[in-house]
């Protein structure tokens, strides 16, 4: 039996080309993952959050942060994080590169001896490392038949 988590990284609020959202792009995309797979879903977030729910402030804030090399502390922990063998991990593309907080977490923990799996949403760029699969953040938010099938045609040709 192999045990899986999906670790993802998302936001809510106004997102580039797909207004105000509940739920984010990647979260959205996590959640097909993780069905997919019968994988354990864990959100990272920031114990201080003080992400601006606006696009464009975001958009600065996040080039800031991206600027300093942050480190946010992220909330709680996975439980019985060395029991998994597959990782999956799930950021949004920004400033062409993955969010801050998603380095305080694959610093948090050791993934030695994992499958580890990147995945993303984006409005263009594609995903940061040249392997990972990456969906339009518009895609995943608002066309989950595509998202499906996409997951799955990605996920088959993983092993
Ligand atoms: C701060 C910030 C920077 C972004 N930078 C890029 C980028 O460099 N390239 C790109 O294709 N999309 C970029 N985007 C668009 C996001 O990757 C896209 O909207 C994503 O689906 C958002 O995911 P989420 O709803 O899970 O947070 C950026 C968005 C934000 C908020």
């Amino acid at each position: 039996m192999t045990k899986t988590l999906i670790a993802y990284f998302s936001r809510t609020g106004e997102q580039y080309g797909v207004g105000e959202i509940k739920e984010g792009n990647t979260k959205k995309l996590a959640e097909v993952i993780a069905q997919k797979t019968d994988g354990d879903l864990f959100e990272i977030k920031v114990v201080e959050d003080n992400y601006p729910d606006k696009y464009i402030p975001l958009i600065q804030f996040a080039k800031n942060e991206k600027a300093e090399n942050a480190r946010p502390e992220i909330v709680g922990e996975v439980k019985n994080f060395s029991d998994y063998d597959t990782v999956f991990i799930g950021y949004p593309n920004w400033w062409s590169d993955m969010p801050m907080p998603v380095y305080t977490f694959l610093e948090k923990y050791d993934f030695s001896n994992k499958k580890v799996y990147y995945f993303c949403t984006h409005e263009g760029s594609g995903g940061v490392h040249p392997k990972d699969f990456a969906v339009y953040g518009h895609i995943a938010q608002n066309d989950k038949t595509q998202t499906e099938k996409d997951v799955e045609k990605w996920l088959n040709n993983l092993i």
